[in-house]
């Protein structure tokens, strides 16, 4: 069976990591919950790559993110709420719905990866837009598939927006290039775009042909986790998310951890360039490379605050195969010709 949305009375405080004494309360707070029904698309969400934004994006997007940070935190809307969403569905703090057993709902390592990660995107990209009255809001993506794109981009940088954290590694500000395939040794490696593009190559193309490759394993009502993630949760969403957080705690806090990556706002670009490989692989062989049709994938579903701080239910995977944004970057060029690695 499908993975339902969770019963929210079970929300439980979790370890923030393997350690089960240092535990953090991520749940949000219980209303009624309504079944979503997405709205008639009026008009597109273009997303761009953020090393491109002008000023003026960035002046809105950082206000957009300042707002959300001074809601009462009460409100599910508020920042740090939002961020809690990452650590109520990874970090095991809901049981699976409908069951006897107590047994945790991650979305990890999973083909439920994709699906969840892009609802999350949704509502918060419509959260920012509300707050700031324009319906046309759309997030960036962090372009690391890009040589152009391959270091923090500027706008999350500066120590006094609303996009900064501090939480960051020392070693990989600006002009730091990304590490792909970061492990987390951290040293210096040479002609790192040429291997950036190897890695994208593995994940996007050779190496993720079939959809069981790409979106990761089966992941059903009862299952005690995901097993394997898909190539591209692998390399680069984990590597990314390692790679930026900072080496100077434990646990690698934000983005380095389940429980704090979503703190940092860096966080909603990487995902939205994670989203934008599913678009973009859909479009590499158009026979074989389709979103995955067993029902256990479609039915599963999951809950959602919305911009008007109503909490939704069936937000189901079936429905976030054609989201409502467009995007304008097509797959690079570079990507296309090069050999298997
Ligand atoms: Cu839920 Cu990038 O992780």
């Amino acid at each position: 069976a499908p993975i339902p949305p969770p019963d929210i009375s079970t929300c439980h405080d979790v370890p923030k990591s393997g350690d089960a004494h240092d535990k953090v309360n991520c749940c949000p707070p219980e209303p009624t919950i309504i079944d979503y029904v997405p709205p008639p698309v009026t008009c597109l969400r273009v997303r761009r790559p953020a090393h491109m934004a002008s000023c003026e994006y960035i002046a809105k997007y950082n206000k957009a993110t300042e707002l959300m940070k001074n809601l009462p935190l009460s409100d599910p809307r508020n920042f740090m709420q939002q961020a809690n969403v990452h650590c109520t569905y990874c970090d095991g703090a809901y049981y699976q719905a409908g069951l006897t057993e107590n047994i945790p709902l991650c979305v990890h390592n999973s083909w439920l990866f994709f699906p969840f990660h892009r609802w999350y995107l949704y509502f918060y990209e419509k959260i920012l837009g509300n707050l700031i009255g324009d319906p046309t809001f759309a997030l960036p993506f962090w372009n690391w598939d890009h040589p152009d794109g391959m270091q923090i981009p500027h706008m999350y940088t500066d120590n006094l927006s609303s996009l900064y954290d501090e939480l960051r590694s020392t070693a990989h500000q600006p002009p730091a290039t990304v590490n792909l395939s970061y492990g987390g040794g951290g040293e210096y490696r040479e002609r790192q775009v040429e291997e950036n593009l190897c890695v994208m190559h593995k994940n996007m193309v050779s190496g993720a042909k079939l959809p069981q490759l790409f979106f990761g394993s089966p992941y059903r009502l009862g299952n005690t986790g995901g097993t394997c993630a898909g190539t591209i949760e692998q390399h680069p969403h984990n590597s990314v998310h390692n790679w930026t957080g900072t080496e100077r705690t434990p646990l690698g806090e934000d983005m380095g951890i389940f429980y704090a990556a979503g703190r940092d706002p860096i966080f909603f670009a990487h995902h939205a360039n994670v989203d934008r490989m599913w678009s973009i692989w859909k479009t590499l062989d158009g026979r074989k490379r389709q979103d995955i049709k067993d029902r256990d994938f479609l039915d599963a579903g999951f809950l959602f605050y919305d911009e008007n701080a109503r909490l939704h239910k069936s937000a189901e995977v079936g429905k976030s195969s054609s989201p409502e944004v467009e995007l304008t970057t097509k797959l690079p060029i570079h990507l296309k010709g090069r050999k298997a690695v």
